[in-house]
């Protein structure tokens, strides 16, 4: 089935949408996105997802291309007219084309590009996936140093995906002078004696928005958690472990660098937090 998509302005079949090849999204990576999961067949933390963009946008000095009102009404209209239950809605805001390629940006009215389609997702919440757990590989990060801000700078994570595959594993943890700092796509945690340990929010990681619910659900249901750098021989040395996404929402990891987490399996704090997580977030979906 073809699928329906948005572009600046335009619902369109996506063999008809175009963007210019001087777009500065294509030409220099200058572009900031937001995915956003779809359960049941609304949006999850929507709200989270605006204010984020919002900042990304912000710290490029990026304009923002229409009002967060008519950023929901385009994300609920593609849910529906491509019949999304399960899912995820993918949106890219750049910085345009002035119409030729240059290093300074474009003038302050040359017109944000807006890009959005739905990505279809059977079984997103009843993922098999979450109750094998995901085998992880440790890699180094040598990523830029505002990773904090969601640019479409994806290049070496996905060679980081590529080598965890090439390794026989799901995914990629990546280091920075020793310590973690988060997965390809994901926020990292560990869990030893009871408490949940990730890196504290910086420039060096992405502000999950799963992450941020997830560390305040966690707090509602009494566990400790713990706000520091960690090392990748402390992970392995952790009872358990897991991500947060909101493409995976929270995922078991099992096995770090070929050590086996506790007996291998998804671990209870991990497999409590996903069962909350997607309980929460449904009661809470618009
Ligand atoms: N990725 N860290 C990185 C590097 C990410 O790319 C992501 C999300 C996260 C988790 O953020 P959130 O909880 O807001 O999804 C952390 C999305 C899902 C993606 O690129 O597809």
């Amino acid at each position: 089935m073809t699928r329906t998509v948005y572009v600046n302005g335009e619902y369109l079949p996506e063999t008809e949408a175009k963007v210019s090849i001087f777009d500065r999204g294509f030409l220099m990576a200058d572009a900031v996105y937001e995915v956003t999961s779809v359960l049941d067949g609304k949006l999850i933390d929507f709200e989270g997802h605006a204010v984020r963009l919002k900042r990304s946008l912000d710290e490029l000095q990026m304009a923002e291309p229409c009002s967060k009102d008519e950023l929901l009404e385009i994300h609920r209209k593609l849910v529906e007219l491509n019949g999304i239950t399960e899912g995820l809605v993918y949106l890219q805001v750049t910085r345009g084309s002035d119409g030729d390629r240059d290093f300074v940006f474009p003038s302050a009215d040359t017109k944000p590009t807006l890009v959005l389609f739905t990505q279809n997702k059977p079984g997103l919440a009843d993922n098999p996936a979450a109750k094998k757990g995901a085998k992880i590989i440790s890699i180094e990060d040598i990523r830029w140093g505002r990773r904090d801000i969601k640019t479409v700078q994806l290049l070496y994570p996905s060679m980081g995906k590529m080598m965890a595959k090439a390794a026989g594993c799901d995914d990629a943890w990546m280091i920075e002078d020793g310590y973690v700092t988060e997965g390809t796509s994901n926020n990292a945690y560990i869990v030893k004696n009871g408490k949940i340990i990730t890196r504290p929010l910086s420039n060096d990681i992405l502000h999950g928005i799963t992450r941020k619910a997830v560390l305040r659900m966690a707090a509602e249901a009494q566990m400790e958690v713990e706000e520091r750098l960690f090392t990748i021989d402390e992970a392995k040395e952790a009872d358990e472990a897991f991500t947060t996404s909101a493409s995976a929402f929270v995922m078991p990891v099992v096995e770090i660098d070929g050590v086996a987490l506790g007996d291998g399996t998804p671990g209870p704090i991990a497999t409590r937090l996903r069962e909350i997580y997607l309980d929460e977030s449904l009661k809470a979906a618009i």
